[in-house]
């Protein structure tokens, strides 16, 4: 079992976008920073469900199949499932559908007042809590099946999670585009890299591939 971070940033270190708008709330820099995957196979598969066959099979998708593989639950902030974007909405049931892709119980950390879980159809059960990085993680292990935990995001959930020194396997994927604002991934992390194995692969795409594991 691993607790792991998979994360798109960019040339300068960012791991959110800063042009959304009430009409566009993703924003147009969200889709440079996350080109590459979103254009591989898997995605489209996974999130997309496209079953055409469409979408690069090379380092990229190797990594986006990786993603996906052997996770028995997942952690996110309340950024990355959508609360802060539709705060006023008490149906908001997040961006991915009514099939999202995860298939496994997805433990959305907020502060805001409870909220019932959501059971999506494809086996996602959304549930929210307030909790330390580490009583989080206690809940994910609960229900994993003995499988990974992936800390999916956003920017501020993740950095908790590596301050708190809770992750094993930290995977980066560094796009060729400078975003010049927004959350930097490695602020305040000074020396992090000494608790691990570091590998680098370079993708088709441009996209640095940089691996940290314990
Ligand atoms: N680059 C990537 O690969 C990637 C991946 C995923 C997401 N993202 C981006 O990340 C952005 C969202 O990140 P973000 O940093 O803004 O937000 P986030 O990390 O998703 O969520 C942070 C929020 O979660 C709640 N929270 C965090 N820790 C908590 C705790 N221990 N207990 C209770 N609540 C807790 C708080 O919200 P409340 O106090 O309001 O409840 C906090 O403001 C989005 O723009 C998304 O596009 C990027």
């Amino acid at each position: 079992m691993a607790v792991r971070v998979d994360l798109n940033i960019s040339l300068d270190g960012f791991a959110t976008t800063t042009d959304q708008t009430p009409e566009n709330p993703i924003g147009e820099d969200w889709s440079r920073l996350v080109a590459a995957y979103v254009a591989t196979r898997t995605f489209r598969e996974r999130v997309l469900h496209d079953s055409s066959g469409e979408g690069s099979t090379g380092v990229d998708d190797d990594y986006a199949k990786a993603y996906f593989a052997e996770v028995g639950a997942e952690i996110m902030g309340a950024g990355m499932f959508g609360l802060h974007s539709f705060p006023d909405d008490p149906h908001w049931r997040g961006w991915w559908g009514d099939e999202p892709p995860f298939h496994t119980p997805v433990f959305v950390l907020t502060h805001t007042a409870p909220r019932p879980s959501i059971e999506m159809a494809g086996g996602t059960t959304f549930h929210f809590l307030s909790a330390s990085p580490q009583e989080a993680l206690d809940h994910a292990l609960a229900v994993a099946d003995g499988k990974d935990i992936r800390i999916g995001g956003g920017a501020t959930v993740v950095r908790d999670f590596l301050k708190a020194r809770l992750v094993d396997q930290l995977h980066v994927a560094i796009a060729p585009i400078l975003l010049g604002r927004g959350i930097r991934l490695w602020d305040d992390l000074r020396g992090l890299e000494s608790d691990y194995r570091v590998t680098a692969e370079l993708a088709e795409s441009g996209t640095v591939h940089l691996m940290f594991r314990k």
